[in-house]
């Protein structure tokens, strides 16, 4: 079977940069407890009309341009996000649209800060088995409008950004590109971390009630999700580093989805892995939930962090809950 491996990254951010300073203004928070905390700086919020889509479409063009394809040759788009534009369709298609791409598979992930390691073992997938040449994956998430800027919901409205990363997936030799993708889900912690109105399981599914009440802002039990994280990070990058009989003195460096600078810290003790080995942005960024992943890639590639023939580490922990690694031979 042939390899599949990442061809070219892509990543695109608001230019509205929001620092803590701004969010004092509207809630009971500090600089100084959002840093020590979560090591979150400032975000990017994106412009009044731009989506999450769009924002996808400018990460995959930055991609495809890598790549060195163009998007006319994409056989799938596969689309990660919590935050669509619209509640169906999902975002993929609208990047067949926007990208004037052929009528092209166009699949929408629902794993939330997982989303990307999850499509990104689509890509594999398809890839690998020869169903396609090059499959595009995104990850993108407008979280700006559907936080609690209010004192209730401080203690996840501090937390996200908006953004987008993209790569594009294609053959490689066998052992290079993705070695292997390994993929979980807990579904007993949904309501831990979730938004969860409106949604059909209420009817009617959508009422004054459940707006007035809160119940359409993200919730999160931060304690509970900090304490699964940091166990479930380190036993799915063990998992994937074990299928191919390496250890993590063989990692060259680990992309965790940037959750909170503590947990990346706690993953890092646990694994004994020099935090120079681990990548960081969440100070920037914020925590951009399924784009956080490509988001950070690109940066590495750009800063000439990864080089060929590294053993790169993708790794996600989020909502559902779901986890999941991808390691890369670059
Ligand atoms: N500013 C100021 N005070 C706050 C804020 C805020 N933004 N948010 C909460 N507080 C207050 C709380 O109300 C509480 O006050 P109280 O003691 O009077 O009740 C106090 O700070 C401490 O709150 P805790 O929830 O105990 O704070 P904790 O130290 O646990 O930190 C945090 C909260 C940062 C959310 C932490 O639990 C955490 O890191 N959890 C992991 C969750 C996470 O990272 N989620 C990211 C999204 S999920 C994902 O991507 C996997």
């Amino acid at each position: 079977m042939r390899g599949a491996r990442i061809l070219g990254t892509g990543r695109a951010l608001p230019s509205r940069v929001v620092r803590n300073e701004e969010l004092t203004g509207l809630m009971d928070t500090s600089d100084e407890w959002i840093v020590q905390r979560t090591g979150i700086r400032e975000r990017r919020y994106a412009e009044a009309g731009t989506g999450t889509s769009a924002l996808g479409t400018e990460a995959a063009r930055a991609a495809i341009g890598r790549a060195g394809i163009t998007a006319n040759d994409v056989g799938l788009i596969v689309f990660a996000t919590l935050s669509p534009d619209y509640f169906f369709p999902g975002c993929g298609v609208l990047v067949q649209q926007q990208l004037g791409m052929p009528t092209v598979g166009a699949l929408d992930v629902r794993d939330q800060c997982t989303g990307f390691v999850y499509g990104l073992s689509v890509a594999e997938a398809y890839v690998k088995g020869g169903f396609h040449d090059y499959v595009l994956v995104i990850g993108s998430e407008v979280h700006s409008r559907g936080l609690n800027f209010s004192t209730a919901g401080r203690d996840v409205a501090v937390i996200f950004g908006d953004g987008a990363g993209a790569a594009v997936v294609g053959p490689a030799e066998p052992g290079r590109g993705i070695l292997a993708s390994r993929l979980h889900s807990e579904g007993k912690h949904a309501k831990e971390l979730c938004v969860e109105a409106p949604g059909f399981l209420d009817d009617p599914w959508i009422t004054h009630g459940m707006i007035d009440a809160g119940r359409h802002f993200p919730r999160m039990n931060g304690k509970y999700v900090f304490a699964h994280a940091v166990r479930r990070f380190p036993e799915v990058i063990r998992e994937v580093l074990a299928a191919n009989g390496l250890s993590v003195e063989d990692l060259s460096l680990l992309i965790p989805h940037q959750a909170n600078l503590r947990i990346s810290q706690a993953v890092a003790a646990a694994l004994q892995l020099p935090e120079a080995k681990v990548y960081s942005n969440i100070e920037r960024y914020g925590n951009t939930t399924a784009a956080s992943i490509p988001i950070a890639l690109d940066e590495c590639v750009e800063q000439g962090r990864i080089r060929d023939g590294d053993l790169v580490c993708l790794a996600a922990f989020g909502s559902g809950f779901t986890w999941a690694a991808s390691l890369l031979r670059w």
